[in-house]
């Protein structure tokens, strides 16, 4: 279980429990977080999760796959070095109080 912060485009910030394994779209999209879709449902084949984690803990994350990185090709937003697409992000107790802001647009 992890206690995950999202920062809402509108500069709203909403904490979520998210439970091991689950991925951190799924616990925002169960959470009601706005600014997040999720449109494929977490195969990595929308990149509608688009999110920027906290720049400081950037290096605790794994770093993204082949079919990640080719996704963040598409997002809808600025793409920035701490860009990550949430469903491919897994709640563990080691990323506990982890802090993603959602960007104004995801399509
Ligand atoms: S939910 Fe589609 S790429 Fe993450």
């Amino acid at each position: 279980m992890a206690l995950i912060t999202y920062i809402e485009p509108s500069g709203q910030s909403v904490s979520v429990e998210v439970a091991d394994g689950w991925s951190l779209m799924q616990g925002a999209t169960a959470g009601g977080v706005d600014g997040i879709l999720g449109e494929c449902g977490g195969s990595c084949a929308c990149a509608t999760c688009h999110c920027y984690v906290d720049p400081t803990r950037m290096a605790e994350l794994p770093p993204p796959g082949e079919s990640e990185l080719a996704m963040l090709e598409a997002v809808a937003a600025e793409r920035r070095p701490n860009s990550r697409l949430a469903c491919q992000l897994k709640a563990s107790a080691a990323l506990a109080g982890l802090v993603l802001r959602l960007p104004d647009v995801q399509e």
